[in-house]
């Protein structure tokens, strides 16, 4: 099977086991969900296969020529950038036109050239999604994506980041049922964390 192939990894923060020879296949060109209470290591998974976060042990394997693209838990914006400037830093494919278009459909049609520390928390998640987007690639890493946006918001930005993630592989971590369930795909619910070794 063509995987992302998480093999054997342990993973400590000083006395807290947070991995012990966990292994889990994400396939590629599909969509994963991962569950799991605050701290079971969610964030810390995501950061291991991006290779921001060593492991103690056990190895990630995907095909060399991957491009991956990430929402992280926190915006990482460029506070004094506008929208539209923040997702011109990561395109290379795209033109200011289809950003502006991508900002347009995630109902960013007046804010797209504020500065982003003059949105609203709501609005700065969607810029943060409207990047990795706009960064393209083949593999789309999104942790809590959806979070702090109204119901009807999300419902539409869920829809379009289900259309372009279309056939590439996103995981996606998220703590409500509705969201996986509307992303639909490949579910993985991570255990609650080790007591403290
Ligand atoms: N850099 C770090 N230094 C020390 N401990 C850390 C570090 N990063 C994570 N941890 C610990 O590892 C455990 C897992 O953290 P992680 O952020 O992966 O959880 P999570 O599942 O993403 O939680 P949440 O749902 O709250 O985002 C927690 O106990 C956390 O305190
Ligand atoms: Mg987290």
């Amino acid at each position: 099977m063509k995987a992302i192939s998480v093999r054997n990894i342990s993973k400590s923060f000083g006395k807290r086991l947070v991995f012990s020879n966990f292994s889990h296949d994400f396939p590629l060109e599909e969509t994963t969900c991962i569950m799991g209470e605050s701290g079971c290591g969610k964030t810390t998974l995501l950061k291991i296969v991006m290779g921001l976060e060593q492991a103690d042990a056990g190895s990630v394997m995907m095909p060399e020529d991957l491009k991956l693209s990430a929402v992280f838990q926190e915006d990482r914006l460029i506070s004094h950038y506008s929208a539209i400037g923040n997702c011109r830093l990561v395109s290379t494919k795209n033109k200011d036109e289809q950003i502006r278009r991508l900002l347009l459909d995630f109902g960013l049609s007046g804010s797209m050239d504020m500065q982003v520390k003059k949105l609203s928390g709501g609005m700065a998640r969607r810029v943060t999604i409207a990047r990795c987007l706009s960064a393209g690639g083949d593999v789309y890493i999104m942790d809590e994506p959806f979070k702090g946006l109204d119901s009807d918001t999300k419902k539409q930005v869920m829809s379009i980041v289900r259309q372009k993630t279309e056939g590439k592989t996103l995981i996606l971590v998220t703590h409500d049922q509705d969201e996986a369930d509307f992303m639909g795909g490949n579910m993985l619910k991570l255990n609650p964390p080790a007591l403290d070794i």
